[in-house]
C-alpha cells in the first residue's frame, strides 16, 4: 500500500484514488478543474518517491526536471512525499481587452499577453488561486490579441463571473499553452472540420491558419448544432467562404428554422453517407465532447485512420 505525504500529515490512498482525491477528501485545497490530466491546474511537486509516467504526461521537460506531476492523474505505485507547487510560476498574466456577447449565452473575450501558441491549442484561465477553467485559443497567433468564445453557463463558476464581474482592464492569469488539436496536414490533403457550440470560434481559427499557411485542398467545414438558433459566428464562417472558394461551410441542424444555406440534418449518418471514402481525409473535431466522441465513431468507422483524427473535446471543468 503505498503512502503519501504531504505538510506533515500521511495520507493512504483508496484503491483507485488519485493523489488529488486523496487529499481533498482529506480536507487539503489543491487547486483542480478537469480531473482528466488536460489543464494542468492541480501541479503538485515531487520530493521523493516514483512518479508514474502517466502523470506526467504531456508536461514540459523543465516542469518534469522540476518533479511535477499532475496529482489528478497519479495513482501511486511507491510512497510520495509531496509538496505544494505554487501554479502562477506557470502563469502569464494578461489584460482584459474586450468583452461582447456573441449570443446570449457566448462571452467573446479578448486579452493583451504575450503568448506563444498554434491555433487551435488552449490555455486554462484562473479567476483567483483556486478556480480555473480550460479554453480554446479562437485566434491566430498573428492576431493582435487572444481571442475566447465562453460558454456562459447556469452557475458557470468562471464563465459566469466573467460575463458579470470582469471588468475591462483587470488582469487575469493564463496557464498554456496546451493540445495538439493544430493544423498539421499536408497542404494538398482534403480536411474534414466539425464543430458544435463554442468550437465555432477554434475550428474557425483553426481554418483561417491552415489557409495562411497555403493549404490547397479541400476544406469542409460542417458546423452543427441541435437547433438553428444555438448557431453563431456564421458571418465569419461565410466571409471565409467568399474569400476561399475550396473553403466550404455546412451549416447543419437537427430543429429549427434553417439559416440561409442551413441544412435539416443529422450529422453522425451524413458523415458516413455522403462523405466517404475518408481514407485520406485529416479530420479536426471541436466542442461538446459528447458531440466529438460520437464523431470521432463516425469517422473511423467512415474510415478514416485515427491517426489522422485531431480533437478538442470541451470536458467540463470544476
Ligand atoms: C481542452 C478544453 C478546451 C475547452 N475549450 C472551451 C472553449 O473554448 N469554450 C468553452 O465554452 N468551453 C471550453 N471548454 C469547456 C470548459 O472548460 C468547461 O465547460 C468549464 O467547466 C466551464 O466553466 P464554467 O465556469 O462555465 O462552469 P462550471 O462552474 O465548471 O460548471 C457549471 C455547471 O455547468 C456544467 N458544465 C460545465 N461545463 C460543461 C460542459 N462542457 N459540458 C456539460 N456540462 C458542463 C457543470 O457540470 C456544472 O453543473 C474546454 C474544456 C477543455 C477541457
Ligand atoms: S489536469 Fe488535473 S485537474 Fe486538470
Amino acid at each position: 500500500m503505498s503512502k503519501l505525504t504531504f505538510e506533515n500529515q500521511t495520507l493512504i490512498p483508496g484503491p483507485g484514488q488519485s493523489v488529488l482525491d486523496t487529499l481533498l477528501q482529506a480536507g487539503v485545497q489543491i487547486p483542480h478543474s478537469c480531473k482528466q490530466g488536460v489543464c494542468q491546474s492541480c501541479l503538485i511537486q515531487v520530493g521523493a518517491g516514483e512518479i508514474p509516467a502517466q502523470a506526467q504526461a504531456g508536461l514540459k521537460a523543465g516542469q518534469i526536471s522540476k518533479g511535477l506531476m499532475l496529482s489528478c492523474s497519479c495513482y501511486p505505485q511507491s510512497d510520495l512525499k509531496l509538496q505544494r507547487y505554487n501554479p502562477k510560476q506557470e502563469m502569464l498574466t494578461t489584460r482584459v481587452v474586450s468583452k461582447r456577447m456573441l449570443r446570449p449565452d457566448v462571452l467573446e473575450l479578448k486579452l493583451d499577453g504575450e503568448l506563444k501558441y498554434q491555433a487551435g491549442q488552449y490555455v486554462t484561465l484562473w479567476r483567483n488561486d483556486t478556480i480555473a477553467r480550460s479554453f480554446s485559443l479562437a485566434s491566430q497567433p498573428t492576431e493582435r490579441f487572444l481571442s475566447f468564445h465562453i460558454d456562459v453557463r447556469p452557475n458557470g463558476q468562471f464563465s459566469q463571473w466573467a460575463a458579470q464581474t470582469l471588468q475591462l482592464g483587470d488582469s487575469l492569469s493564463l496557464q498554456g499553452p496546451l493540445g495538439d488539436c493544430v493544423y498539421q496536414s499536408e497542404a494538398t490533403t482534403p480536411l474534414l472540420l466539425a464543430a458544435t457550440g463554442t468550437g465555432a470560434g477554434t475550428l474557425t481559427a483553426l481554418a483561417k491558419e491552415a489557409l495562411t499557411q497555403g493549404h490547397t485542398g479541400p476544406i469542409h467545414f460542417l458546423m452543427c448544432a441541435r437547433h438553428f438558433q444555438s448557431m453563431y459566428w456564421q458571418h465569419e464562417i461565410n466571409k471565409l467562404a467568399r474569400q476561399h472558394s475550396h473553403f466550404q461551410p455546412r451549416f447543419l441542424a437537427l430543429e429549427g428554422t434553417p439559416l440561409t444555406g442551413g441544412e435539416i440534418a443529422d450529422v453522425y449518418p451524413l458523415i458516413r453517407q455522403e462523405f466517404p471514402p475518408l481514407n485520406n481525409v485529416d479530420v479536426y473535431l471541436c466542442g461538446a465532447a459528447s458531440f466529438v466522441n460520437k464523431m470521432r465513431k463516425q469517422c473511423f468507422l467512415a474510415g478514416v485512420k485515427p491517426r489522422n483524427v485531431f480533437c478538442d473535446a470541451f470536458e467540463p471543468g470544476g
